[in-house]
């Protein structure tokens, strides 16, 4: 049971709070915060959460991303989850960027690191981040405020933003399908493919599916309700699914990999893959939750 008995919850959880997380710090921003306030200028009202995302107690904590505590808490304690550190690992997201990019979509955007990153590194661009957690973006605005960067930030789900389509040249997903099921994981990319504009770039950085597989213990060690499923799939056969050309994933510190698919100029692969997704029967791990 989630919450339970996990590696996490008896060793990690306990070691982080002791030794490497300023609580009195992080006490005092949540508190300096009108998290009412900001939520509710950051939100939507018409969004709908899909039902995994308010249902799953991601890494433990109740209610999910919808928490300040889950916002105040995530850079502090990304920095120690993405050996051998996290800015040699987003880092090579930002250096994998084939394309000169006019307008970026950063998805499922958390508290910024990667679209801040994307601004710095393409001043020029036009750069949007989006989640569905108003308590994640409310962390990702005042990061981008701080760092004096224009970025605009909207509540939205990835797999369906009613964004304009093919209006993007670059779409990222940093550390977002492995917490996603498999068809949600699958509509994401059928979306973000629709987004892209012809020649466009997706590109993903996330857990290696590979080392995930062999070694279970990792995806025992937080609590991530579809990691297992993550693992057992493919993202380069998802990727090809929702028609993405060249796709190629790359190993990274054994422990990651970026996965990359342009959207081709012959996009009739799209529209062949979606009608094969309809009509396959998709097992019991690929349907909604
Ligand atoms: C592990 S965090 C990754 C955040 C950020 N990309 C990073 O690199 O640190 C996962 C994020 O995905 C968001 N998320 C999950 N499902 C989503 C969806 N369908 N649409 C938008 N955001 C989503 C969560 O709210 C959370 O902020």
């Amino acid at each position: 049971m989630p919450g339970q008995n996990t590696l996490f919850e008896r060793f990690l959880a306990p070691f982080f709070s002791t030794f490497l997380l300023d609580e009195q710090a992080l006490r005092r921003l949540k508190e300096s915060v009108d998290w009412q306030q900001e939520t509710e200028r950051l939100q939507r009202s018409d969004l709908e959460y899909p039902n995994y995302y308010r249902t799953s107690p991601f890494h433990g904590i109740k209610d999910g991303y919808l928490t300040a505590d889950a916002a105040v808490t995530y850079d502090p304690i990304t920095q120690y989850v993405l050996p051998p550190g996290e800015a040699i690992v987003r880092q090579a997201l930002i250096d994998a960027v084939q394309v000169s990019p006019q307008r970026i979509l950063d998805l499922a955007c958390g508290t910024g690191s990667i679209t801040l990153m994307l601004k710095q590194a393409f001043p020029q661009a036009e750069v949007i981040g989006i989640d569905l957690s108003p308590y994640m973006l409310f962390m990702a605005e005042r990061k981008a405020k701080q760092a004096n960067q224009q970025i605009q930030f909207l509540h939205l789900d990835a797999a369906r933003t009613e964004l304009a389509e093919a209006s993007f040249d670059l779409i990222t997903a940093a550390l977002l399908l492995h917490e996603t099921p498999p068809a949600v994981s699958q509509s994401i990319l059928h979306e973000s493919y629709r987004l892209l504009k012809t020649g466009g770039e997706m590109l993903i950085l996330d857990g290696n599916q590979q080392t995930l597989r062999s070694t279970p213990w990792l995806t025992e060690i937080f609590e991530e309700p579809y990691i297992k499923a993550y693992a057992d799939g493919s993202l380069d056969s998802w990727m090809g699914r929702a028609g993405f050309g060249r796709v190629q994933t790359s190993t990274l510190w054994w422990i990651h990999q970026i996965t990359r698919g342009v959207k081709p100029l012959d996009d009739s692969a799209a529209v062949v893959n979606q009608e094969t997704v309809n009509q396959e029967h998709l097992p019991d791990a690929f349907q909604p939750a």
